[in-house]
């Protein structure tokens, strides 16, 4: 037998999309389901993004996320550009009047977020299968799932929020000629990162390129740093021992005078680098959000970013359709999207193409990344350019003035 439900608004996914999604539109007084393939523990210990915009920050705070995130999260000023043996300090407070960013990893995001909307009694439904959308032409569609015990669900929505990442089934469940354009672009080479504790060795993030690949040196504690290294796209993992991960992080970061602190590696993964974006971003009463519309490369950091932007435009819509009965918000939830969408894309590509170096690189190739990476450190507006775009371009499209829940602060550690 299956059990018929109702609700307005059914998720896909418990990533950090669907979970804020969740949370936000509880705020407007509106209902959600959220349903996930994986365990609660699988989403939250799956290491991930880390770096946040300041406009990300701000959005966290002011919905009531922002205790553990104050406490614990690394406020940066900007970031360290590092190309020719030289390091350089990009200062983006300085250069865009106070934005910044902070380092705060997704896992810790997707924590906070599942222990809120469990506290707010939500229904979060971990370890389901079979997922279906159906009834996409109308005004009701359809979620279908099988619970963790078996039992098969029918939940009947005023709408289906796709934040089921990637590989999730929302994408592909949009009929034949729903989506008018899906751009992409594959990458030759992949990002090996290693999660390790050993206390970062440098107190911001440095980007670095290397004659032999990129290199990054990001953190995740004052004990915990997360590395990465550009390895060929087919890369077997096997290959790189950790100590062959360290003499090779220690040779392209280093610079006079300074010294990588190692330290046992805890996880160890690589990530395959693509951009990908479908357009429009919604079919009728279907909307997809995050990395179920789009994935970026992750130099520059803009995916978990996107994400969060994504559905503050999208919980204001919502609300604004189910709630108040006005559709124009919804209507133009794509377009209003993709114009962020499309800034994080160009900055992504360009910052990938600008430091990644691949075997026998053309020579014109690696001058003009050069170039580009001299005009950024030597000229205030090529510095105030990437300044803006990395700390988080325009403001979010959240209206608080949806909320009917006034925000207790963290009613769930009080
Ligand atoms: P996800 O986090 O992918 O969440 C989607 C959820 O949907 C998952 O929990 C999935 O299990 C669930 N799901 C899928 N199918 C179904 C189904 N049929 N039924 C129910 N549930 C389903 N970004 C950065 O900025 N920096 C990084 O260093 C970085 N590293 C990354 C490393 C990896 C391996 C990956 C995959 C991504 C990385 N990203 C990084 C990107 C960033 O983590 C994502 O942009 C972010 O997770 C997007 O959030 P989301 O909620 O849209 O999707
Ligand atoms: C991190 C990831 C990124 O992709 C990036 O550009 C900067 C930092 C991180 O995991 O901390």
């Amino acid at each position: 037998m299956t059990v018929k439900q109702r609700t307005q608004v059914g998720i896909v996914g418990a990533g950090p999309a669907g979970l804020l999604l969740s949370h936000l539109l509880a705020l407007g007084g509106v209902d959600s389901i959220v349903i996930e393939a994986r365990s609660r523990a699988y989403c939250e210990a799956r290491q991930r993004a880390g770096m946040l915009e300041s406009t990300t920050v701000q959005l966290l705070r002011a919905v009531g996320l922002g205790r553990r995130l104050d406490a614990e999260g690394l406020e940066h000023d900007g970031i360290y550009l590092q190309f020719g043996g030289e390091r350089h300090h990009v200062n983006f407070r300085e250069l865009t009047g106070g934005r910044w960013v902070t380092i705060y990893a997704q896992t810790e995001i997707v924590k906070d977020l599942i222990r809120a909307r469990t506290a707010d009694r939500a229904a979060l439904e971990f370890e389901v299968s079979e997922t279906e959308v159906a009834g996409l032409d109308s005004d009701h569609p359809v979620l279908r799932y099988t619970d963790s015990a078996g039992q098969r669900h029918e939940v009947t929505c005023d709408a289906i929020a796709g934040c089921d990442g990637f590989h999730g089934i929302c994408r592909p469940a949009i009929p034949r000629g729903g989506l008018r354009l899906v751009a992409e672009r594959s990458y030759p080479y992949g990002w090996l990162g290693i999660l390790a504790k050993a206390p970062p060795s440098t107190d911001e993030v440095i980007y670095c390129r290397h004659e032999d690949g990129f290199a990054l040196h990001s953190m995740r504690t004052p004990e915990v740093g997360r590395l990465y290294l550009q390895v060929p796209a087919d890369e077997d993992i096997t290959r790189w021992p950790d100590d062959r991960i360290w003499d090779e992080l220690q040779r392209r970061l280093g610079v006079p005078g300074w010294e990588l602190q190692t330290g046992p590696i805890l996880e160890k993964g690589i990530t395959p680098m693509r951009s990908f974006v479908a357009t429009p971003m919604q079919y009728r009463r279907m909307y997809l959000a995050g990395d179920a519309a789009h994935i970026v490369p992750p130099t520059g950091a803009k995916g978990l970013n996107l994400a969060v932007a994504d559905v503050a435009a999208l919980a204001t819509a919502l609300i604004r359709l189910l709630r108040d009965g006005n559709p124009a918000l919804a209507d133009a939830y794509s377009e209003h999207c993709l114009e962020r969408v499309w800034r994080a894309t160009h900055l992504a590509w360009w910052m990938t193409a600008m430091m990644h170096v691949v075997p026998g690189q053309d020579p014109f190739e690696s001058a003009l990344q050069l170039a580009q990476l001299r005009n950024l450190v030597t000229s205030r507006a090529a510095a105030t350019m990437l300044a803006e775009n990395y700390t988080g371009y325009a403001p979010l499209r959240y209206d608080p003035a949806t909320r009917v829940v006034p925000t207790p602060l963290w009613p769930w550690v009080a």
